[in-house]
């Protein structure tokens, strides 16, 4: 049912996963397990999230191989220095009780703050280690890609950035598809925001689908890697769905044309730490 994406580093990433922004930690254990139950194979996390040991207790308790499951952490904002970036990760390995990461990712740029390119050089160190089985960056915009790659040579194997139909990133996904960068859309539904825009409503409504469903088809569609999160079962079941949606080439159309380049997150040249 989910498509399988080919990664840079020779692996590949399933299609549809199971975000745990704000999921706390008291909630995260019962919602991963229920996700692995319902058949989802793939689940992105972060240090930042604050639920990395929750999400291994889940990977733990589901009895499931550990290459069935991919499985996605990020370094956090404080931790980009280099020694500072080899101990997060060793804590995320740690907390998430597993010998490898299947994709490591510098959460945000940090770009005025930060030299994301040493960042960047320490997780290819990691990568070389073969404990993160593929490196990747999130909320990176067009220059901070050129610039990584111009100085490593290694090419990020992911971007994750939001997307979703009131900020639908053309041109950054069309870069990604020049540099050969799988694109991650996080906060898929606008966390909510574009579920009862009327023209998503009236495709749900022709389709029988429900507008979460026809805003994941919508993305599954376009080719980008989601991951959206829920801590109800019945949601969660319903997400994975979409999976089995084909929207036609009008209706993928029409959701195009919501686009008003409208974040519902923070913009990548805002987040600095300190
Ligand atoms: N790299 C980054 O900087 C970054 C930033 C943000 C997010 N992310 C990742 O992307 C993942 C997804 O983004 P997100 O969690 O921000 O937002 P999202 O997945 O777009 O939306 C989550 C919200 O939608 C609700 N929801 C989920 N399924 C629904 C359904 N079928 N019908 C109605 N409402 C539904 C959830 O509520 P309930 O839980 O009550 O169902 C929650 O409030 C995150 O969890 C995280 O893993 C990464």
């Amino acid at each position: 049912m989910v498509r399988s994406i080919p990664l840079r580093g020779g692996t590949s990433i399933p299609q549809f996963g199971l975000g745990t922004y704000k999921l706390a930690p008291e909630q995260t254990q019962r919602t991963v397990e229920a996700a692995l139950e319902l058949g989802y194979r793939h689940v992105d996390t972060a240090a930042m999230y604050g639920n990395e040991r929750e999400v291994g207790l889940a990977l733990a308790a589901s009895g499931l191989a550990r290459d069935d499951v991919f499985v996605t952490t990020k370094l956090n904002n404080p931790d980009h220095d280099p020694d500072a970036a080899r101990a997060a990760f060793e804590r995320s390995l740690d907390a998430l009780q597993l010998d490898q990461v299947d994709l490591y990712l510098i959460h945000w740029p940090l770009a005025h703050s930060t030299d994301y390119v040493a960042t960047w050089a320490t997780l290819i160190e990691i990568a070389a280690t073969g404990r993160a089985r593929a490196i990747g960056v999130s909320n990176f915009q067009p220059d901070h890609l050129r610039r990584i790659i111009d100085a490593t040579g290694v090419t990020p194997a992911v971007n994750q950035v939001e997307i979703h139909p009131y900020l639908s990133q053309d041109p950054l996904r069309a870069l990604h598809a020049g540099l050969g960068i799988v694109t991650e859309a996080w906060s898929p539904l606008a966390r909510g925001k574009v579920l009862d825009d009327p023209v998503v409503e009236g495709i749900a409504a022709r389709l029988g689908a429900t507008p979460a469903q026809v805003v994941l088809a919508w993305h599954l569609r376009r080719g980008d890697v989601v991951f959206p999160k829920s801590t109800h079962p019945g949601r969660l079941a319903e997400n994975l769905a979409a999976t089995t949606i084909d929207l036609d080439a009008a209706d993928a159309a029409a959701l195009d044309g919501l686009n008003r380049d409208e974040r519902t997150g923070s913009h990548p040249d805002h987040v600095e730490w300190p």
